[in-house]
């Protein structure tokens, strides 16, 4: 059992070292300079921690050596040892040393990420909502603007700002990949810097207790080439294709006349809310449910079905549908590509 208990701790930190989120992994300028800033420190500290373990040992020592001579020769023991003073001086100095080492190594990687957030080649806004993210692209002009959920796209290479806003409860955004957290506020802008180093794709999580589904409140983080980045932007732009077959037809019908449209958007349709997430071009996405469930038919129609038990707590009802309805309605979702 003792074994098992220590075994724990390093496999919970082992897991933490997955390449889609991992505050090492430096894919993101920020994220970089934080990883070199937290080997500094690590090897500074690792430093001072065997100097002094080394000096208790010595003491250790030397005292077990002295008591076997106090019986005999006390004066002995009292007496200062050579060269005492110049160590000393020596160990503060060393103190000094590491301390203006690790301020000197923080202030410039302060200024780095200060500096790169001057001048972003691209504006976003993320808005936190118990559980789920709003994703926001203004375009050039209004009609090349859209929005999306859970998902964030950026093109390598590019600083990226995000604007942070709440709805209701104070979340956080965390993409360890790629930058800091920050806090997302009531009543008050925040922002962030994102600029991906390589493309790759990355998980972001919500890291500030914000209800009970906190732990389900995650986003997909895709980094891509400047022209694959330009390529999903130009089709995010475009509404929902029109429904093709019989079933679609039907699902289509059912959202848009059933309670769905009430929270929900869908481009080119009807249904235009911003309660829930904008599900325009919802099967394109890699999750559902803010990172719960990865995007299948299968778990579509689970999350349609029964909401509160893929995520207890959601503000997504359970609304009452035949057998064949919900097949209509998956049908239908699963084609919003
Ligand atoms: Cu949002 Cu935790």
């Amino acid at each position: 059992m003792k074994r098992f208990s220590v075994l724990i701790p390093a496999v919970v930190m082992v897991g933490g070292c997955g390449t889609v989120q991992s505050a090492l992994a430096g894919d993101g300028a920020d994220g970089a300079n934080f990883a070199s800033l937290f080997a500094i420190f690590l090897a500074v500290c690792t430093l001072m921690y065997l100097l002094v373990m080394g000096g208790l040992a010595m003491a250790l020592w030397r005292r077990r050596s002295a008591e076997q001579e106090l019986t005999v020769e006390g004066e002995r023991h009292a007496a200062e040892p050579p060269g005492a003073i110049r160590l000393l001086a020596a160990w503060g100095i060393l103190i000094l040393a590491g301390l203006v080492a690790l301020t000197v190594a923080s202030f410039f990687t302060d200024r780095s990420n200060a500096r790169a957030a001057e001048h972003p080649g691209l504006s976003i806004h993320v808005t936190g909502n118990q559980w789920w993210w709003d994703v926001q692209y203004d375009g050039a002009t209004p009609s090349q603007g859209f929005r999306t959920a859970n998902e964030i796209h950026i093109p390598v290479g590019i600083p990226v700002e995000v604007v942070l806003r709440s709805n209701d409860v104070i979340h956080s955004l965390w993409i360890p990949n790629l930058a800091g957290k920050q806090d997302l506020i009531p009543g008050r802008d925040t922002d962030l810097q994102l600029r991906a180093r390589r493309a790759g794709h990355y998980r972001g999580e919500c890291a500030e207790f914000c209800g009970v589904q906190h732990a389900h409140m995650a986003l997909d983080v895709i980094a891509q080439s400047p022209a694959d980045f330009r390529r999903w932007a130009a089709a995010q732009v475009q509404d929902a294709a029109p429904p093709a077959g019989d079933a679609e037809r039907a699902g289509y019908a059912l959202f848009v006349g059933a309670q769905c449209a009430s929270c929900h958007a869908i481009g080119g349709s009807p249904a235009g809310a911003t309660v829930g997430p904008d599900l325009t071009h919802l099967a394109s996405r890699p999750t559902i449910a803010a990172g719960t469930l990865p995007m299948t038919p299968a778990n579509l129609k689970r999350w349609i079905a029964d909401p509160q038990g893929v995520k207890p707590g959601t503000n997504m009802p359970r609304i009452r549908m035949t057998e064949l309805q919900l097949e209509a309605l998956t049908a239908y979702l699963k084609g919003l590509r």
